[in-house]
């Protein structure tokens, strides 16, 4: 009801259709509901930004992008404009959204205007360089009722000569003139990812990037960039995402004239990419938008907008299981009685999908070995896996099963029969990482040989759901095979070939589920998630540490994707929290269990199967509801969110004390999102109503005076669900 009140609201809307082209002053205006993007050609052909804000109904208040003059010898004109897509040529010194070299060695590329075209929410505008047939499309899709814009290039090579590209950016974003503005976006390492910065973005640029193949868990791909007077639910914010789970590159730069430009796409570092007569390169997609009330409308934004338009089957695809995983357990321990009798335990708890993590196949009794041979071992699995899927599924769970299908270790009949399938530089030393070799994705007989690996497993057995680990960086990123030329084509091959092989699978298997982890929270982007159903955010499961990751990776990534695991204590850090203080955090996102359920006492089960059938209650609100960041870990000593169901009527509030001083009690922690007229039913989790909490309360009490948690000591957590009556 909500989506089509939206709907009608839209297309009878002040606003005009989502993709306007003015001929008169050449002006592109793109719109959404949310906001406006414009842009437009000046008299010169060159395509110069316009707009990006809050929503504009009205074209012809636009003006055709005004001629600069040069102010200096040292600072010509070309570095005011706020270029659309700029080649690198001409006096420009920016970071270029597109570098090339020509065969006799010209590099100077100088982009106009040659044409347009318009087809529903999609607008192609078509350039080409001031003298050769080097073209290049941007794609502009609008997504009407998203508020977001999605950019990328293709760059084609129209000439009779050979040239290479070093730099293919998918889109530069340029924010309306002026100076403070405050960068937003995450840094991070193996289990430590997504810790959070905001920072002052100063004359110069400030790079967050991968060089090492995959996402990587040391910045993610995406920014939010505001004024300097944005907060969680207040100020303008301008966001990107960029869709590529290879080498990336996003770049913030400050011009010294008043001018804040990102560009991204893919990296340039060791980057070259031939392209013959003929060929083309399409850049990966930079989804963009503007939110008009802080952080958390972006990331709301961001999260409506992946759940409908990203993940695998849409608005339309299932709510996550509650799964078991048996890594943090067993670790490469697995047999079929084990597994089995885990099993047993997790369907007791309400586990819906058992998923069995690495060690069941060749020789892998530990990470030395068995990399690369996907045959069950015979010791572990005497019967094949056949045995332990029938007896999941006859406990009403679905199947699970880790891969990594990626890598090999030397130790390995695979790397014995095709040690040429590895990335490597002849002649020089190989780093193997965790005692493991990366296979080069790029070669088709390598990406045929993984696509058969797995389309076997899934025919033969009954899995509902792989878990496609990735367990190294790269190194020494060679491709003899290729030829000099080619060779570095291998960074965005292997990406390619990465999402065909999982895109084929898909479509041959349409039940099966991907869940994306690399060691954690290496591969986590838009690409991947247009592939996968659930990501690892980190293998650090230790939950106080959880909220800080949680929070990072909720800036950007729905808690729908979210994976989450209770796990035993003492965990990382050596910190031994309560199994409901656990249950609470990894509530919050798709919640799985990975804790050693042969050591549960009576009591654990019994706090497990309460939390795990609370869960359910509240798991559609929680995976598809609007997120309110309430109290951030990085600030007090109490961390709370909020989840508000898409229909209103049932909301969860999770709290969490950190380390209580000086008898502070909490304040009343004031709620967002509910209907003020309306009355709300409030159900404690636990079972602990703070003192004094009464049972029902108005959203206009909830909302302007708060609610009261009475947490206390170290480690407290709660959670209340509020239901409208
Ligand atoms: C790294 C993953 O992040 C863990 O969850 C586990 O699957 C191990 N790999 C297995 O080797």
């Amino acid at each position: 009801m909500h989506r089509v009140v939206i709907m009608l609201a839209f297309a009878g809307l002040a606003f005009g259709q989502p993709v306007q082209y003015l001929e008169s002053k050449k002006i592109f205006l793109l719109t959404t509901r949310q906001n406006s993007y414009a842009f437009g050609v000046g008299n010169d052909g060159a395509l110069r930004h316009l707009y990006w804000g809050a929503p504009l109904w009205r074209a012809d208040d636009l003006s055709a992008p005004a001629p600069r003059r040069d102010v200096s010898s040292f600072d010509p004109r070309q570095m005011m404009e706020a270029e659309e897509f700029p080649g690198w040529g001409g006096p420009r010194y920016y970071e270029p959204a597109l570098k090339i070299t020509r065969d006799d060695g010209g590099r100077d590329l100088v982009l106009r205007y040659a044409s347009h075209r318009i087809e529903g929410n999609e607008l192609t505008v078509n350039l080409r360089d001031i003298n050769d047939a080097i073209e290049v499309s941007l794609i502009y899709r609008v997504y009407p009722e998203y508020g977001i814009v999605r950019r990328h290039a293709i760059i084609h090579n129209s000439t009779q000569h050979n040239l290479t590209i070093e730099s293919a950016q998918s889109a530069v974003w340029n924010l309306p003139a002026g100076e403070g503005y405050q960068l937003t976006y995450v840094s991070g390492r193996w289990a430590a990812e997504d810790q959070l910065h905001h920072e002052p973005i100063y004359e110069g640029q400030k790079v967050l990037e991968s060089r090492k193949g995959h996402t990587s868990h040391n910045f993610n791909p995406w920014f939010m960039i505001d004024a300097g007077d944005a907060g969680e639910e207040h100020g303008a914010v301008w966001f990107g995402a960029l869709a590529w789970s290879g080498n990336w590159r996003i770049t913030v730069e400050q011009t010294p004239y008043r001018q804040v430009r990102v560009t991204g796409g893919m990296n340039s570092f060791d980057f070259a990419y031939p392209l013959k007569p003929g060929d083309s390169l399409e850049t990966p997609a930079f989804y963009g938008g503007y939110a008009a009330s802080g952080f958390g409308s972006a990331s709301r934004m961001l999260h409506r907008f992946e759940r409908d338009e990203i993940l695998p089957g849409g608005a339309s695809s299932r709510l996550r299981p509650v799964l078991y995983n048996s890594w943090e357990a067993t670790t490469f321990n697995v047999n079929e009685a084990g597994q089995k009798e885990l099993a047993d335990k997790a369907a007791k708890l309400g586990v819906e999908l058992f998923v069995m993590d690495d060690g069941w196949f060749g020789a892998r009794n530990n990470d030395r070995a068995g990399l690369g041979d996907w045959v069950v071992n015979p010791q572990k699995f005497p019967q094949g896996l056949k045995g332990l899927i029938d007896h999941v599924n006859s406990l009403g769970m679905d199947f699970g099963l880790w891969v990594e299908p990626e890598m090999v270790n030397a130790n390995s009949d695979l790397y014995r029969k095709h040690p040429d399938w590895v990335i490597n530089f002849p002649g020089r030393p190989r780093s193997e990482l965790r005692n493991q070799m990366i296979l080069n994705l790029a070669r088709e007989d390598v990406k045929q040989y993984i696509f058969g690996v797995l389309d076997k497993l899934a025919s033969e057995y009954n899995i509902r759901y792989f878990k496609w680990d990735m367990n190294r960086s790269f190194s020494e990123p060679g491709w003899p095979e290729a030829g000099a030329a080619d060779e570095r084509k291998l960074w965005v091959g292997y990406v390619r070939n990465l999402y065909d092989i999982i895109d084929r699978l898909r479509a041959k298997h349409p039940k099966l589920e991907i869940e994306s982890c690399s060691g954690g929270g290496g591969r986590v982007d838009l690409g991947i998630l247009r592939r996968v159903d659930e990501v690892w955010p980190s293998d650090n499961t230790e939950a106080f540490d959880r909220l800080r990751i949680q929070e990072g990776f909720t800036y950007a990534y729905t808690p729908k994707v979210m994976s989450a695991w209770v796990t035993d204590v003492p965990n990382m850090n050596g910190r031994a929290v309560s199994l409901s203080y656990r249950f609470l955090v990894m509530m919050q996102g798709a919640l799985g269990i990975g804790a050693n359920l042969n050591k549960f006492s009576e009591q654990d089960t019994a706090t497990a199967t309460r939390m795990v059938a609370t869960y359910k209650r509240i798991r559609a609100t929680v995976q598809t509801g609007d997120l309110y960041r309430l109290l951030s870990p990085r600030g007090d000593d109490v961390t709370a969110s909020q989840y508000v169901a898409g229909d209103g009527r049932q909301s969860v509030l999770f709290a969490f004390r950190h380390a209580q001083q000086y008898q502070t009690a909490v304040p009343a922690i004031r709620l967002r999102g509910l209907d003020e007229k309306a009355v709300y039913k409030i159900e404690p989790v636990n079972g602990r109503p703070a003192p004094g909490q009464q049972q029902q309360y108005s959203g206009a009490y909830l909302m302007n005076n708060g609610l009261n948690l009475g947490l206390r000591g170290d480690y407290d957590a709660t959670a209340v669900i509020l239901e409208r009556q």
